[in-house]
């Protein structure tokens, strides 16, 4: 799975278990760019214990979104690194318009071509069985599913052993409201993106290798 000069911004769109990680992970290593995941920061800030972690730790749990302005700091300092030069993959980022805004300015000064958003299309029924079901690798990150995706030995990673975590937003009332608040803050998205023509639509549905395969032929395409 080779693939060469991404040279833009990547946006991973889509709900709650869509895939956007699953995927991100598998495309920022095919072109050798950084994942660079805000839920992920921010629960590294959590765990961690820093300033933005403890502002972001109580929001989280409420499955509420953190406010743009610290959000968008902690993305303009990461994107600013050396190594994200050739590109990268934003998943979970941007999710509200004046975050997409911001994100506009900051790539027009870093990047001559568009981003290209993927836009992964989930069934909403499948989301609550994804979500309750994912156990992440507390070493690597690696993602599973109890239901869909098991470990070969129960609770450890099949890559490094590490042991498989639930997140602490993945009871079934706080997923319910981060269901509600990507509805209510995040969907705008696709319309906005839409209208720049820059977005293309993922059968999130498919199997995971199908899903990669769809998107690596997506981002290898002309826009
Ligand atoms: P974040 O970490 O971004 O979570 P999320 O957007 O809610 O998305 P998830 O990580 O839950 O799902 P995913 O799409 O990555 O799915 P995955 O690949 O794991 O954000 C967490 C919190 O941080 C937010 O609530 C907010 O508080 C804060 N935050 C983060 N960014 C922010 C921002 N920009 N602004 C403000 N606040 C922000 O897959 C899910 C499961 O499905 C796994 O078990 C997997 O194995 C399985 N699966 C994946 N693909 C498939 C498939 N094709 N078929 C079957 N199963 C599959
Ligand atoms: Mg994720």
């Amino acid at each position: 799975m080779a693939a060469k000069g991404l040279g833009r911004a990547v946006i991973f769109l889509g709900p709650p278990g869509a895939g956007k990680g699953t995927q991100a992970r598998q495309i920022a290593e095919a072109y050798g760019v950084p994942h660079l995941s805000t839920g992920d920061m921010f629960r590294e800030h959590v765990s961690r214990g820093t300033p933005l972690g403890l502002r972001a730790k109580p929001i989280m749990e409420r499955g509420e979104l953190v406010p743009d302005d610290l959000v968008l700091s902690m993305v303009e300092d990461r994107i600013s690194r050396p190594d994200s030069v050739g590109g990268f993959i934003l998943d979970g980022f941007p999710r509200t318009i004046p975050q997409a805004e911001a994100l506009d300015e900051i790539l027009r000064k870093r990047f001559k071509t568009d981003p290209s958003v993927v836009h992964f299309v989930v069934d909403k029924n499948q989301l609550m069985r994804r979500l309750t079901g994912r156990r992440t690798c507390g070493i690597g990150g690696e993602i599973y599913n109890i239901y869909d995706h098991p470990p070969k030995v129960p609770g450890r990673c099949d890559r490094d052993g590490g042991e498989l975590i639930q997140r602490p937003d993945e009871r079934e009332d706080v997923i319910a409201g981060r269901l509600a608040a990507y509805e209510r803050q995040t969907r705008p998205l696709v319309d906005y993106y839409r209208r720049q023509g820059v977005l293309k639509d993922v059968d999130g549905m498919a199997a995971p290798e199908a899903v990669t395969k769809n998107v690596l032929e997506l981002l290898a395409q002309k826009k």
